[in-house]
């Protein structure tokens, strides 16, 4: 029998009843309050997807024999919507966060779906959430963080494709992700673990890639580091640098034929591929190449970081992710030795990174007309 598409038209919507207070802005702590509502589209083996719900936020009821508990059979989206000057909602490259989640799911045996019609259904619950989302008149940062989740929920300690799944939406209304506000954090490159692998799974959003990343963070933290970087050590002992705790990594310095370059690892299969950093990479290609830019994604090292440091050719190295957008950095911490990043004492951030920020976040509460925002 033919499986069943997902059908936005099948949409049902049950409302609250008992609709919560709005937390105000300055007390907002990412995703730690959530919206009246969830949107739950449930499949099955035989029958594909059925008909979406949007109910009252409510908690799972799931046998604890569940797959998703054993088997870490999860994959998640960041995404975010935010409010115009004019009161539209606008959503940022939701086809993107489609393609990737789509990605994550079929790496986990877990069940693909059209992202269009999903996205539609988003878009529908994001307007009956719009009052959740936060002004950003006083201060720009303050937007709805969308958590679209698949987990596994055939009930068995089987090792095996699940027969069903869940695939839900939550929102959470968020300010700036960094409660210290926006300001250059310290890394500590990590020597004793690693977060992803040639053939492994670290370019896909599966919950199972971040559990194990909070141990190094806790250890950097314990040392007065902020977030951990992480390395991946080449054949011939190069460290090479991939991610910043659970955001991608940019530098921006002199190389050696003395111009501008701004570097990112390559999509090798151990990056997560960010929708932010695809969206410097292509601001950067349209608006910094003209002014003499070489923009590159291209494995470096933390050698050839110390090194531009060391000769004065280090500009500014930032992070770049969904929640944060782009988080400037300071110094990073390597071998008994710290690489200064390009700041000076008492400067937050460098020109490069408030642009890119300016540019996204621009596109983002549509001051400037751009495909990538979608008004709803
Ligand atoms: C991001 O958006 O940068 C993230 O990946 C963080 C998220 C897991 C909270």
């Amino acid at each position: 029998p033919r499986l069943q598409a997902i059908d936005p038209s099948q949409l049902s919507i049950s409302k609250t009843t008992t609709p919560k207070d709005l937390v105000p802005n300055e007390e907002l702590v990412f995703g730690r309050t959530f919206t009246d509502h969830m949107l739950s589209l449930e499949w099955t083996a035989s029958e594909g997807w059925l008909a979406p719900r949007i109910t009252p936020y409510q908690n799972l009821s799931l046998d604890p024999a569940t797959c998703v508990f054993h088997y870490a059979f999860e994959a998640f989206e960041g995404m975010k919507a935010y409010k115009d000057k004019s009161g539209n909602v606008r959503l940022f490259r939701p086809d993107r966060n489609m393609a990737r989640l789509n990605k994550s799911v079929a790496r986990i045996a877990l069940p693909t779906f059209d992202g269009k019609a999903l996205t539609e259904l988003i878009s529908k619950f994001t307007t009956l959430e719009e009052r959740f989302i936060p002004s950003h008149l006083s201060a720009r940062g303050y937007s709805l963080y969308l958590r679209p989740t698949m987990i596994g929920t055939q009930r068995t300690l089987g090792v095996g494709p699940p027969g069903s799944a869940l695939l839900y939406v939550i929102a959470s209304p968020v300010g700036p992700y960094y409660p210290t506000g926006f300001k250059a954090i310290s890394l500590e490159a990590t020597n004793y673990a690693v977060r992803a692998w040639p053939g492994g799974v670290g370019d896909k959003k599966l919950g199972a890639n971040y559990a194990p990343c909070i141990v190094p963070q806790m250890q950097a933290a314990k040392r007065g580091f902020h977030q951990n970087l992480w390395l991946f050590e080449g054949p011939n002992g190069e460290e090479y640098v991939t991610e910043v705790g659970t955001m991608n990594l940019f530098a921006a310095i002199v190389n050696k034929e003395g111009k501008n370059e701004l570097l990112t690892a390559p999509l090798d299969g151990t990056i997560l591929e960010g929708v932010t950093r695809d969206s410097i990479l292509a601001l950067a290609r349209e608006r910094l190449q003209p002014e003499g830019w070489v923009v590159s994604e291209k494995k470096f090292t933390m050698q050839d970081l110390a090194d531009a440091a060391d000769e004065g050719r280090m500009l500014e190295v930032f992070g770049a992710g969904t929640a944060a957008v782009v988080s400037p950095i300071r110094n990073i911490s390597w071998r008994n030795r710290l690489v200064e990043c390009g700041l000076e004492q008492g400067e937050e951030c460098g020109p490069i990174t408030q642009r890119m920020k300016n540019w996204i976040e621009g596109i983002q509460y549509g001051e400037e007309a751009h495909p990538w925002s979608v008004k709803l």
